[in-house]
């Protein structure tokens, strides 16, 4: 049956899943209906944790048949995005704060031939990217503070994502709005009401022990509607 739902995607972060199991946990998303995989790329200098590298997209790359959203939390940004793409990234975030140069970074992916985007800290204003538009396909509002899964969502960011909504809109370009940090099924209504359409979650997919389910439930979906 084809489902009414409005075009939300959704990215489970493998930072929630079994470090033991990396493979076989992204394959068991894909399975259970994710668009994306993302994955959060610490560095324990711009974040104060430390994930995993290139090497790791690069043996996830030939065995999980999602895009790969690949969100770097990492300073410098610059010298490391040619590798990510190399292993395999399909869309790469930069950070707006991890480097004086935003533009170059942004222009630094498309060279590199992937799609770009943009996150957010929660302290940072959209003003940040109003002149880099044209470089950007994704921007991801950060509702925690970047570094580690299972936090709270930040409610303060809600108006955020509708002022960012707003601003792309008016700029006519097509840019999704992903919502990155606390998305669960009680949140993730109010961050898609305000505009965000790829839902990014860690804790609510990896911690559920029915993936399909959890996939669904954040799209607003009942078991009965999975596409
Ligand atoms: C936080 C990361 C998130 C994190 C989300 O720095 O960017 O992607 O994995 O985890 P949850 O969904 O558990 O908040
Ligand atoms: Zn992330």
């Amino acid at each position: 049956m084809k489902s009414m739902a409005p075009d939300i995607l959704v990215a489970p972060s493998l930072l929630a899943a079994d470090f033991g199991r990396l493979a076989e946990e992204a394959t068991a998303v894909a399975a259970a209906g994710a668009d994306w995989l993302h994955l959060d790329i610490m560095d324990g200098h711009f974040v104060p944790n430390i994930s995993f590298g290139p090497l790791v997209l690069r043996a996830l790359r030939d065995r999980v048949g999602l895009p790969f959203d690949v969100h770097l939390m990492i300073t410098p940004t610059d010298p490391y995005i040619a590798a990510f793409a190399d292993a395999g990234a399909d869309q790469i975030i930069v950070h707006a704060e991890a480097g004086y140069h935003l533009h170059r970074s942004l222009q630094a992916v498309r060279t590199a031939g992937k799609r770009a985007g943009v996150a957010l800290n929660p302290a940072t204003s959209i003003e940040a990217i109003g002149h880099v538009l044209d470089l950007i396909d994704l921007v991801t509002v950060m509702t925690v503070n970047p570094g580690f899964g299972g936090q709270k969502f930040l409610v303060s960011q809600l108006e955020k994502i509708t002022a960012l909504r707003r601003m792309i809109d008016a700029s006519g370009r097509v840019i999704r709005i992903e919502v990155d940090g606390g998305v669960d099924v009680a949140t993730a209504p109010a961050a898609i009401a305000a505009g965000a359409d790829v839902l990014v979650a860690g804790t609510s997919v990896f911690d559920s022990p029915d993936y399909r389910g959890a996939i669904a439930a954040l799209r607003g979906l009942s078991v009965g509607e999975i596409r």
